[in-house]
């Protein structure tokens, strides 16, 4: 069983196989139609966020309080012990008493994995450095079968910034369950890291590494954008040679077939323009944010509730 199996948390997009993954697409459709319940009543969520968000923290949250259940927690390193020098374990250790589930964000890439070594209640990673961040790829995943129909048999480009990007990563750890064409779009300084795609290549995955999108709009079922991850680069002067290197317009969206949906997990700086947005059966960023919300409140049901 899914809580059984997930009594840990969720950690990393390699947990899930192809059943796991069915299943929680499943229970999020099933959200769609359940707007309020009581079914965590009782229960207690932490978010621990020491590093920004606006959507990841707000539809946990919101996924929490619609399903009955409270949420305590904060929202920056500066208003915890952190700041006076604890250390990430005993700041686990304490807050494991106060909830049922912890949420965490962090910048270094095994926070996540080591607060669930700390912590009797499961733990979810909410994005920990430039390593995974799980729950966004299962609501990407969500989009893509509620969009498209299906997963299976799609021409899927992930673009941008593939070395610092989380999402991306686990993103295309999850696509290894589907019989995908994979595109990974990027300047050859921000390519896949050699761990991240030596492990695709050992499952098999079509994959194709290619600088101009231009080339594959036109086979492209699914194209899913990134921000350049600014607080990622050592030098400053490197961000501001790639933050401008890809931005998609209206002329790119025009190469796209009928069924073309664009994704991004958001923030958005200046890689989609702003005009796109007008295209609501293509640009489906904003209905990704709603996908997110029904997502969150499946796994949460299934972790939590009696
Ligand atoms: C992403 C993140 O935090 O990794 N945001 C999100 O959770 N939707 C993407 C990003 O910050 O670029």
């Amino acid at each position: 069983m899914f809580k059984e199996k997930f009594r840990k948390g969720i950690i990393s997009a390699k947990q899930f196989n192809r059943e796991d993954l069915e299943y929680i697409l499943k229970k999020a459709k099933e959200m769609m139609s359940i707007q309020n319940s009581n079914i965590l009543q009782g229960k207690i969520l932490a978010t621990l966020f020491f590093e920004p968000s606006t959507r990841t923290r707000l539809s946990f949250e919101s996924a929490m309080y619609r399903l009955g259940g409270k949420v305590i927690g904060f929202q920056s390193r500066e208003v915890s012990s952190i700041k006076k020098g604890e250390s990430l374990a005993d700041t686990i250790r304490t807050v494991q008493n106060y909830c049922d589930c912890i949420v965490i964000r962090h910048s270094l890439e095994g926070a996540a994995k080591l607060a669930s070594r700390f912590a009797k209640v499961p733990i979810i990673n909410a994005g920990s450095g430039s390593g995974e961040h799980p729950t966004q790829a299962l609501l990407d995943l969500f989009t893509i079968k509620e969009e498209c129909g299906t997963i299976d048999g799609l021409n899927i480009g992930i673009m941008g910034d593939l070395k610092y990007g989380r999402t991306v990563h686990s993103l295309s750890v999850l696509l290894i369950n589907f019989d995908v064409n994979i595109y990974f779009i990027s300047p050859k300084e921000l390519v896949m890291r050699d761990s991240d795609k030596d492990f695709l290549l050992s499952r098999q995955v079509k994959v194709k590494e290619i600088f101009d999108y231009r080339k594959v709009l036109d086979i492209l079922d699914v194209l899913y954008m990134t921000r350049i991850q600014k607080e990622r680069f050592i030098d400053p002067e490197e961000y501001e040679k790639m933050k401008n290197i890809y931005k998609f317009t209206e002329k790119d969206l025009e190469l796209t077939k009928d069924n073309f949906i664009l994704l991004h997990p958001l923030p958005r700086v200046t890689e989609i323009s702003y005009n796109i947005d007008k295209y609501e059966n293509k640009a489906k960023y904003f209905k990704q944010v709603y996908y997110g919300l029904q997502l969150r409140k499946a796994l949460l049901a299934e972790l939590l509730a009696d």
